[in-house]
């Protein structure tokens, strides 16, 4: 049976009929809106190459939140910029750093109203600007850096988060955080884990945000995941849910929805997606330049993510792509 008695354009004829048999949809609460929060900012200041994105203020920060809470986002990560950054990261584990204050800060504000996610890594925190200490050899030492991961966590734990995200690729990452977490009797503590993540050239803007710069100009690829492979990242995500993970993570997002995918075929647990900030800059960069329809362009990347398999999506656009959805 072929045409013409089949015509696949009958299903497509007008919008309400389109709506009928769409067969993904997103809406404001599957969003996690990424914050920056810049240690004693005197005013937000924009990120150059975020357009649209701020290192906020604990001010600042409070009033956004209000603002995308009213749109319909009812989740928020947050990434602190300390002022001083020295080689065990000291800031990232310090009980008045800059990401407690903002976590204590937010979860008083908005209690249970908004889910609040800490990204739990030392490269913001580190002069070198790696993810873990560094041994006598100049390499991240794994087995270290995991008891400094559950100093952070017990330290966002007692400001108030309810979901750590270690982001930093260390074996054992989540078991380490977990059994801290648990020996401390904070068991409500979720962990987020960033569990397939790629050694990617889409980190740029972000680490402009974060004030970050490898040292000797390094790369991370000993510990973040080598693009070339797809099933590593099925092994690390069902070691993290082993470990105790409630929630995995697939990054970057759109030149990895094979890895989504894959990955939403085996996670027992829900999925996120992290569209990352050179993801966001360069729809950004082409639409200032009138080459794309950049919020447009935006939507169908979040809808392909969500068509690949993940529940929710870390995105730079969603207050506008919430704002659109307002609209409709
Ligand atoms: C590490 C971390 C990074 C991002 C999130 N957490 C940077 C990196 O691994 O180099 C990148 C997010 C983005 O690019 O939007 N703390």
């Amino acid at each position: 049976m072929r045409f013409p008695t089949h015509r696949p354009r009958r299903l497509r004829s007008n919008s309400a009929l389109r709506d009928l048999v769409a067969e993904t949809s997103i809406a404001p609460s599957d969003f996690i809106m990424p914050y920056f929060v810049l240690e004693d900012a005197p005013e937000p200041l924009e990120i150059p190459s975020l357009p649209g994105v701020y290192q906020h203020t604990l001010s600042s920060l409070s009033a956004d939140i209000k603002e995308i809470k009213a749109l319909g986002i009812r989740a928020v990560i947050l990434f602190g910029v300390p002022k001083h950054k020295d080689s065990v990261g000291s800031g990232a584990y310090a009980s008045d750093g800059v990401v407690q204050r903002a976590i204590a800060q937010v979860k008083d504000a908005f209690g249970d109203e908004v889910v609040v996610f800490a990204d739990l890594c030392l490269d913001e925190y580190t002069d070198h600007g790696h993810c873990g200490l560094i041994d006598a050899k100049g390499h991240v030492d794994n087995d270290s850096t995991l008891e400094l991961y559950a100093q952070i966590a017990i330290s966002q734990a007692l400001a108030g988060v309810d979901f750590v995200a270690p982001s930093g690729m260390m074996d054992g990452q989540v078991d380490a955080i977990r059994k801290a977490l648990d020996r401390e009797s904070m068991s409500e503590v979720g962990i987020l884990a960033y569990s397939a993540k790629y050694a990617s050239g889409l980190y740029g803007p972000f680490r402009d945000a974060v004030n970050v710069e490898i040292r000797g100009g390094g790369d991370r690829k000993a510990y973040q995941q080598d693009y070339r492979n797809a099933s590593e990242s099925i092994r690390e995500v069902l070691l993290d849910i082993e470990e105790g993970a409630d929630m995995v993570m697939v990054k970057p997002a759109i030149s990895y929805l094979d890895i989504i995918s894959k990955v939403s075929e085996v996670s027992s647990v829900p999925l996120c997606a992290y569209h990352v900030s050179g993801e966001y800059a360069m729809v950004k960069a082409a639409s200032e330049k009138g080459w794309i329809d950049g919020e447009a362009v935006a939507l169908e990347q979040m809808y392909a993510v969500r068509r690949a398999g993940a529940d929710m999506v870390i995105t730079y656009f969603a207050k506008d792509l919430a704002k659109t959805m307002q609209r409709c």
